[in-house]
């Protein structure tokens, strides 16, 4: 479980809150998904569970333990993360960017060499053509995907996923997010995943917490969010989704219609 308990993050004066206030439970195996407009302040929330970035004020428990009081490092060994920038070392090759957890715990050359290849499979490229190769050699989705499969390298029991399918085309996208699903079921990994995509939020997650201005304004299970959104912010995000689903069920009911005639 992931306690976060009146956290705030201010960057610069005390005025503004990057992150303001925040209260959080997510249970162990949950997938929540935070959602929230551009600067709302998703990311700032995920990076201080790994302390890559430090809270002004609260505190934050794994499973009952203080990570303010852990030795950053060894934290986020612990936890898998997905960077919204990617940040591959553009100096090693893929194999390499994906096996650094692993080196770090001392695994045997020939285990990192075998999942690297289940990995790369995984995330459905080929582990032949692509682990000798640097990130520059790759593109911009290849190189998201080998970002995944570096967080999952040692098949952590947390997972931060900041729009870890953002530059993803819409088939390769819904062939990792099935794998998503199937991985978060099968290890029971306790997952937060960033996305502006509301429709992989309904579709993804357990529940769904939607940011607004550094706040938490609205958190409830897809189906209930969906039903009553509860908040005018999280109402707006429901309408890109709801408003293609209903253009969708409009184009079919004519094509039915037009089929019949
Ligand atoms: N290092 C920093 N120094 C000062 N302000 C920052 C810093 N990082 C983020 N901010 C500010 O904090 C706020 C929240 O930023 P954050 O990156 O958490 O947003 P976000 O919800 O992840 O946005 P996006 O969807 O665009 O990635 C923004 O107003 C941003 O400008
Ligand atoms: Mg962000």
């Amino acid at each position: 479980m992931i306690n976060l308990k009146n956290i705030s993050k201010s960057y610069d004066d005390e005025a503004t809150f990057a992150v303001d206030s925040i209260d959080l439970e997510i249970k162990s195996g949950e997938l929540l998904a935070l959602v929230g407009e551009s600067g709302c302040g998703k990311t700032t929330t995920l990076k201080m569970i790994n302390r890559l970035i430090e809270p002004s004020a609260g505190s934050i428990e794994i499973d009952g333990e203080n990570i303010l009081a852990l030795d950053p490092v060894t934290l986020r060994r612990r936890i898998g993360y997905v960077f919204q920038e990617i940040g591959l070392f553009p100096h090693m090759t893929v194999a390499e960017n994906i096996s650094i957890t692993p080196r770090l715990l001392g695994w045997s050359a020939e285990r990192m060499h075998s999942r690297v290849t289940e990995l790369l499979q995984m995330v459905e490229l080929n582990p032949d053509g692509l682990r000798n190769r640097f990130p520059r050699e790759l593109s911009g989705g290849q190189q998201q995907r080998i970002g995944v499969a570096r967080a999952l390298a040692v098949a952590p029991s947390v997972m931060l996923m900041d729009e870890p399918f953002g530059a993803l085309d819409p088939l390769t996208r819904s062939g990792l997010q099935k794998e998503l699903t199937r991985l978060h079921k099968l290890m029971s990994m306790t997952i937060i995943l960033v996305t502006h995509d509301m429709s992989e939020a309904l579709t993804l997650a357990d529940r769904i917490a939607v940011m607004e201005k550094g706040k938490i304004v609205r958190l409830d299970t897809p189906a209930n969010i969906l039903q009553n959104p509860g908040h005018p912010y999280a109402q707006r995000l429901l309408e890109t989704p709801v408003n293609q689903m209903n253009a969708l069920t409009k184009l079919l009911q004519q094509s039915e219609s037009a089929d019949s005639q």
